[in-house]
């Protein structure tokens, strides 16, 4: 856990320094109320043209966001983008790396990636689980769960429930429909969907054109932890 807190801190911080450089550059009288070191990352001239200052000129009900706001969302984003991706891709490459036949058909049609990456994260769900408090009662399959009752929600488990998909345990990039809620779904389902698909079809699709055969290195034995759920070491070899 201490580990975890220095890691968000140092995260606050790096967009601490971010929105105190971009306030600079948006109104060069006011003194900076933080450290004004130039920040990795920081694009252009103009605080508006990227998110931070999408952010930082946005107003909700005529309010602009607090600082803290800023900062809570940028962290977010980071926590929420960048390891569920990175998690996925390497559950992903760890399957085809294990099913060389459905491997090479992909290669030979590049056209079925996007299909893969649907049924990989149904398959795969690396976003296991997440909570839910229920605002009222809700029935569900005869138990009821008390308004006020926080409760374990398993989108991995739903993801192989036979009665949403036949066959569940069966890879198949061709399954029409694919309902899977790898994203989560209702209000607070992901809002990177798009985002997250693009970049695993791409990552997988770029990975495939350079390194068309690869398999685990003989004798690795797969271990997956975490949470997102990832294998813990990905060795692979190829010619
Ligand atoms: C393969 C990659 C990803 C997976 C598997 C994934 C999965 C999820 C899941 C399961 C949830 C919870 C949904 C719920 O509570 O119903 C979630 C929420 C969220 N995701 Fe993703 N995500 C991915 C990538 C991304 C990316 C790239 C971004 C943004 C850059 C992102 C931003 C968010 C945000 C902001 C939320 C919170 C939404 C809310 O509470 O209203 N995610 N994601």
């Amino acid at each position: 856990m201490a580990a975890v807190r220095a890691a968000s801190e140092r995260c606050y911080a790096y967009f601490g320094r971010l929105l105190d450089e971009r306030a600079v550059r948006a109104e060069p009288d006011r003194p900076a109320t933080g450290g004004s070191t130039a920040s990795p990352g920081s694009s252009g001239t103009e605080p508006g043209d990227d998110l931070i200052g999408w952010l930082m000129a946005a107003e909700v009900e005529g309010e602009r966001l607090t600082r803290e706001n800023i900062l809570d969302i940028s962290y977010l984003l980071i926590l929420a983008g960048l390891d569920t991706f990175a998690s996925s891709l390497a559950c992903m490459i760890a399957r085809l790396a294990r099913l060389p036949e459905l491997r090479r058909r992909l290669v030979a049609e590049p056209d079925l990636f996007a299909g893969a990456v649907e049924e990989l994260l149904r398959f795969e769900s690396p976003v296991q689980t997440g909570f839910r408090t229920a605002t009222t009662d809700v029935e569900i399959a005869g138990e009821v769960i008390a308004a006020g009752t926080t409760f374990f929600l398993c989108w991995s488990s739903a993801n192989l429930d036979p009665a949403a998909f036949p066959d569940p345990l069966a890879i198949d990039v061709a399954r029409r429909p694919n309902p899977h809620i790898a994203f989560g779904n209702g209000f607070h389902r992901c809002l990177g969907i798009h985002l997250a698909r693009m970049e695993l079809r791409t990552a997988l699709d770029q990975l495939h054109r350079r390194i068309p055969d690869y398999a685990l290195k003989p004798g690795h034995e797969l271990v997956f932890s975490g949470k997102p759920r990832t294998v813990n070491g990905l060795p692979l070899v190829w010619a």
